[in-house]
């Protein structure tokens, strides 16, 4: 075992959305420790321009490897790794690095339908990654794909610490959104030509799985990547020798740092949230990152 693989890995989004992810590293990998860094300030990448996403992505790469020492880096987010993880690969040809997309081809083998809904951010819809993805199931299956602006923002708003109240009106305001764009997308359901099966193409929908359900019903299959990404992240790791041995950390809080660059009562509400996580588990990230 190299000293390097006692190294933590790193997990980054623009957000809480990387944490569904994170969820799924950690069942799998249960003797690693994992540095998150939730890019909240500068959250939704998915409406902003390539350049503004690629420089971002890089200056937290750039700063998870200098400060952290990471030994393997999980781009949890469907965007940035559209349109960065190229140019990722080349500044870091030594590090293992593992992207997350849209799951087109698990999709494929599960729709009896052969009709497939897809919903992602209007980055990762407008990608040329993803435009050559759909390329590569051409002919298999018929896609119907829609960019969903908004729907992480309210997500990420859903999460923020506050009233009842508020809580309510964040949850009316993605129920809203999901029955705006489910219905622009067209029939979901079993029958000859519907959507039976949905990619959820932005790492932050998998927390809304819940309301999705409810509006297209018990026979439309979600699909999303986090365990696909543990998965090759640790074969990853096992092809390098980084694999960490021994025992496994006592509690999940002891081998999980959580940093974001915005609101810190936020990402400590969605991390105990989503992963049972005390707030001491999340700080602050230095302010140049
Ligand atoms: N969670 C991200 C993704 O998977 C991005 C959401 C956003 O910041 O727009 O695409």
């Amino acid at each position: 075992m190299s000293a390097a693989s006692s190294h933590p890995i790193g997990v980054f989004d623009s957000g809480i959305g990387g944490l569904s992810v994170l969820q799924a590293l950690q069942s799998a990998l249960p003797h690693e420790h994992f540095v998150y860094l939730a890019d909240n300030a500068h959250a939704p990448y998915g409406e902003k321009t390539d350049l503004f996403v690629r420089q971002r992505t890089h200056a937290i790469a750039d700063h998870l490897m200098a400060q952290h020492q990471i030994k393997a880096l999980v781009v949890a987010c469907n965007t940035a790794t559209a349109a960065a993880i190229h140019e990722l690969r080349t500044r870091h040809p030594l590090l293992p690095l593992v992207g997350v997309e849209p799951a087109l081809k698990p999709a494929v083998a599960l729709s009896q339908t052969g009709h497939i809904g897809v919903i992602a951010t209007r980055g990762t819809v407008a990608s040329d990654k993803f435009a050559r993805l759909l390329d590569s199931v051409q002919g298999q299956a018929k896609f119907t794909v829609q960019a969903c602006n908004g729907l992480a923002l309210a997500i990420e708003q859903s999460t923020l610490p506050g009233s009842a109240e508020e809580a309510k009106e964040a949850e009316g305001r993605i129920a809203a959104l999901l029955a705006q764009y489910t219905s622009a997308m067209g029939a979901f359901g079993p029958g000859p030509g519907q959507m039976d099966t949905l990619v959820l193409g932005c790492t932050h929908y998998v927390f809304v799985e819940k309301p999705l359900r409810a509006l297209l019903g018990p026979d439309v299959q979600l699909v999303s990547t986090g365990e696909a990404v543990a998965r090759q992240t640790r074969r990853l790791l096992e092809a390098a020798g980084l694999l960490r041995h021994g025992p496994a950390p006592a509690s999940a809080a002891q081998r999980m740092s959580l940093f974001t660059t915005g609101d810190l009562h936020g990402l400590q509400a969605a991390s105990q949230r989503w992963l049972g996580l005390p707030h001491a588990a999340c700080h602050k990230a230095p302010t140049q990152v």
